[in-house]
């Protein structure tokens, strides 16, 4: 199993969503986010010594995939995601080594 944990611009949400769902995980926890990425502001060089990091809204959605549908997850939110302009987001990928089902006790990808 692999985390995602899908940084992206607020207003691209529901096609995030979209993608999930359709690749069958309706499993995923959204969370309002503040981030920054290479870009702390648009100043020349000296001036961004001494900047302070400009924070913008984000949204940040983690989930769960099996190991053999990262790859079509990961196209499909380059290809529907991405504006080719600064700031369309990050996705940080990560091993699971296990889930568990509060309720039940279940172990393993048939939580997910
Ligand atoms: N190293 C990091 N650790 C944690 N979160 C990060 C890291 N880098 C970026 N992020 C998060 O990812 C978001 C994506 O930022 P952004 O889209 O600007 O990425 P970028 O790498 O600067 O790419 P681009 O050049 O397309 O802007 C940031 O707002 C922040 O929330
Ligand atoms: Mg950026």
């Amino acid at each position: 199993m692999k985390k995602l944990e899908i940084i992206i611009r607020p207003e691209k949400l529901e096609t995030l969503k979209a993608i999930l769902v359709k690749n069958e995980y309706n499993g995923m926890t959204v969370t309002a986010a503040m981030g920054c990425g290479h870009q702390k502001t648009l100043a020349d060089k000296s001036e961004r010594e001494t900047m302070e990091v400009n924070l913008l809204p984000k949204i940040h959605v983690m989930t769960v995939v099996l190991d053999e549908d990262m790859e079509e997850i990961l196209t499909e939110i380059h290809e529907k995601l991405s504006t080719g302009n600064v700031g369309d987001g990050t996705v940080f990928v990560s091993e699971v080594i296990d889930v568990m089902r509060i309720r039940t006790g279940e172990r393993g990808h048939k939580v997910l």
